[in-house]
């Protein structure tokens, strides 16, 4: 095992079958190693700093019915919302305000969301803050319409992938969504020009080793500057509702091979494995992440973002707990990291 995980630090890589044998093998002590050889990746390109992305959640909406996810559009009991501009706008001052640099807007697949109204608003937040980062999270949408996104000056996109396996991706999402139409999207994003994220739920019901090994290997193909990871997490008005979270080791483990894989990446501790565990920001953090993403939603409409239940949205999840981010990640030796943190691609560690 060890000299697995060697072998992944000096190769950035391994052989689909040592994939396989490093996560269905894993034991504490590998696990323990193949963590601080992933902190150690993550801090020679990125010190002690951990960058924080500011997360506006701007619609409840969405027109998918994905097994795992508590906006799903058959969850009746979800209560909708939709951000105006003036509450976007509004976010953005307190984020900014707060010091946040990135703007993350993020939301179901609304129809209402159209070009025109995210241009104008992505213009507004352009011009009103010209230093920061807009980064979107609106799910599938045509080349044009990302391009025309672009062009109006938002530059990361946030997609995962899901699952690499076709046959896993079918059966987690609606017969109205395609895998290939999933990949492409990521492809015309990445072609565009945006810094573009992928990544997948570790646990989700279904999900193999040899499944990870395959979004492993996609990733390895496509290099997205962004990689998201977190554990599955249920939601009860949802087919998945009765099914076990994901593992926290499992998701840590899966964050030092990405990390190992992608040594320039910017991976967040995600808000699932922090919702999942009382200190689950910061061992992803000791797991080779470096963002955090403190939500900036009003914190009137914070609950009805129920992507799984009991989301962590207050304290150090918070923008007004910025402060106590800090302290905590003070007690492990790491810092807030004002900067825009673009991704470098002539970074050569
Ligand atoms: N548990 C954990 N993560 C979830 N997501 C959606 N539903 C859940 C859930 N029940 C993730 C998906 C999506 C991201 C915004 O949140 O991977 O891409």
């Amino acid at each position: 095992m060890r000299d697995l995980v060697h072998r992944l630090v000096g190769e950035r890589t391994l052989k689909r079958d040592e994939f396989r044998a490093l996560i269905a093998s894993c034991d504490s002590q590998t696990l323990e190693y193949i963590r601080k050889e992933s902190v150690r990746t993550a801090q020679e390109r990125f010190g002690h700093g951990i960058f924080v992305r500011g997360l506006i959640e701007i619609s409840s909406f969405c027109r998918n019915d994905c097994a795992y996810c508590g906006l799903r559009r058959s969850n009746r009991s979800a209560e909708r919302y939709r951000l105006n501009h003036e509450q976007i706008i509004e976010c953005c001052k307190e984020g900014y305000d707060a010091g946040l640099r990135t703007f993350v807007l993020q939301g179901g697949e609304d129809a209402s969301l159209t070009d025109e109204w995210l241009e104008q608003i992505i213009y507004d937040i352009r011009h009103i803050y010209p230093d920061v980062a807009i980064t979107l999270s609106l799910g599938e949408r045509s080349y044009a319409s990302y391009k025309r996104l672009y062009d109006a000056g938002a530059t990361r996109y946030l997609l995962r992938h899901e699952a690499a396996n076709e046959e896993l991706y079918l059966k987690l999402h609606p017969q109205t969504m395609s895998h290939s139409n999933r990949i492409a999207c990521i492809e015309n994003l990445k072609e565009i020009g945006y810094q573009t994220g992928m990544g997948m739920m570790i646990g989700v019901k279904g999900q193999s080793v040899d499944d990870l090994v395959d979004d492993l290997l996609l990733m390895e193909r496509i290099r997205p500057q962004m990689i998201g990871i977190g554990p599955f997490i249920p939601h009860r008005n949802t087919p998945l509702g009765d099914y076990p979270a994901g593992s926290v080791e499992l998701t840590l483990l899966l964050l030092s091979i990405v990390r190992l894989m992608h040594p320039t990446a910017l991976i967040p501790s995600t808000t699932a494995l922090a919702t999942l565990s009382a200190d689950g920001r910061r061992m992803g953090i000791l797991s080779g992440a470096n963002v955090v993403m403190p939500n900036l939603t009003p914190p009137s409409e914070r609950k009805k973002y129920a992507i799984y239940e009991d989301k962590a949205s207050s304290g150090s999840e918070a923008v007004e707990g910025l402060k106590v981010l800090e302290q905590e990640l003070n007690e492990i030796g790491y810092h807030i990291d004002y900067s825009r943190g673009d991704y470098k691609t002539n970074d050569t560690l």
